[in-house]
């Protein structure tokens, strides 16, 4: 193809974009840039990445990063013995004297990431941002995945929580939303682009706060590092912020909260008042010690009357109540014999309990231990909570078609609900 009649504003050129600012590993630009050039990276191509992605983005982005893309590029373009844009050479000559070896290593190094939704064409729900069909949300994460007791990267059923939410705006809109372990803040600020808020929030949690208030989305974290690099965010975003309990001062009618909330020492005094409509968790199951917190935390926002069994039979004994959860088929997810199983919804369109006034949460989730799960699931049990795989039943778009360092598909989404006995 002549660089002539390349078409920049395509999609495979929005995906090149994209994926360099979400810092996606170079070998998938490498092979974004291909798809652009028809096949190899032509001058066109290698202008288009010099332009819009490196020069662009100076600055901005980890150099590291763009130092190791650089080196990647220039060999994959000497390997089939094409030309190497002057430009491109310079910069890595720069990054080469700038950059000492080590600097790309950094346990503790932060990077500001974009992670860009790029909604189809053909995709009614995207009301989010109708003109320019994406949605680019920066974020500064840490290159360590440990940092911050986890929280300070992204995860990704974040990213599968995003999509859901932006795929489904109405589902949030105008409803109040709390997230626990929010980590980065990629949930929260979706919830505030499809303006999920509604005077729901009681004045006790909002200081005394004029009564018109409408807040909201609460995000919290357990981890105060976490916390404070989740504020960052929401400042990158120009979201207005506030602290739990604090004075309020921002009339802003979208404001998003942060709050300290380890499972372990949540109080039911704190939560008691709060009613959100949905409850959101992104990538929480994973640490066995932490789920029975988690559970308590899930029932004391779902349940309404705020009654949660304090007395439970410990660990993961089977309920002597219900016997088998809410029947449903067996799935992948019901590995653990004589354990609670998974309920599925039974049929394709999933229509959510908060339509009927009753809270819900949604939790994402990588199942990477099918027992830390099956333990989970037990607790829920224990705590009268139904859990339903849905992960088939939603509708969610492809909004991030770039990204290939994210394996979305091994992300499980479950409807949890409070029973009444
Ligand atoms: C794997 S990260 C997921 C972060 C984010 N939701 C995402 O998907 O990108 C788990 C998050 O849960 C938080 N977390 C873990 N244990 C917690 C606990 N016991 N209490 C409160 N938060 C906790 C961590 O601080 C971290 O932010």
């Amino acid at each position: 193809m002549a660089d002539e009649e390349l078409d920049t504003t395509a999609p495979p050129w929005l995906r090149l974009v994209a994926a360099f600012l979400a810092m996606e590993p170079p070998d998938s630009l490498i092979s974004l840039a291909r798809d652009c050039g028809g096949g190899s990276i032509t001058d066109g191509v290698q202008s288009f990445i010099w332009e819009h992605c490196i020069r662009k983005a100076e600055g901005k982005c980890h150099a590291p990063y763009v130092k190791n893309l650089l080196k990647k590029l220039i060999v994959e373009i000497e390997s089939i013995g094409g030309e190497v844009l002057d430009e491109l050479y310079e910069q890595y000559a720069h990054y080469m004297t700038s950059l000492k070896e080590n600097d790309t290593t950094k346990g503790s190094a932060k990077s500001l990431k974009w992670v860009s939704f790029l909604f189809p064409d053909g995709c009614p729900e995207a009301t989010v941002c109708p003109k320019s069909r994406k949605l680019v949300i920066p974020l500064q994460c840490s290159l360590n995945m440990l940092e911050g007791d986890t929280g300070c990267s992204l995860w990704p059923s974040s990213l599968f929580l995003s999509e859901f939410i932006l795929s489904c705006p109405k589902m949030f809109s105008s409803k109040s939303c709390f997230e626990v372990g929010s980590g980065v803040g990629l949930v929260g600020i979706c919830l505030a682009h499809v303006k999920a808020s509604k005077a729901s929030f009681p004045p006790s949690l909002l200081s005394l706060s004029p009564p018109k208030l409408s807040v909201l989305v609460i995000l919290t974290d357990g981890d105060l590092s976490s916390l404070a690099n989740l504020k960052l965010n929401l400042e990158l975003n120009h979201l207005g912020t506030r602290s739990a309990f604090s004075e309020r001062t921002i009339k802003d009618p979208h404001l998003v909260q942060c709050m300290h909330l380890p499972w372990e020492s949540a109080v039911e005094s704190e939560l008691q008042d709060i009613m959100p409509d949905i409850v959101l968790g992104a990538d929480v199951i994973y640490n066995p010690l932490c789920l029975p917190h988690l559970i308590r935390v899930l029932s004391l926002l779902l349940n309404r009357e705020k009654t949660y069994p304090h007395e439970q039979n410990g660990g993961c004994q089977r309920s002597q109540l219900h016997g088998e959860v809410h029947g449903g088929d067996d799935k992948q997810l019901n590995g653990c014999e004589g354990k609670a199983r998974l309920a599925t919804t039974p049929n394709p369109t999933y229509s959510p309990h908060v339509s009927k006034g009753v809270p819900v949460a949604y939790i994402a989730s990588v199942i990477r231990n099918i027992e830390t799960f099956g333990y989970f699931l037990n607790l829920a049990e224990q705590a009268n909570l139904k859990v339903t795989d849905i992960t088939e039943n939603v509708k969610r778009f492809d909004l991030l078609p770039y990204m290939q360092s994210y394996h979305l598909s091994d992300v499980r989404l479950v409807s949890i609900s409070y029973t009444v006995q």
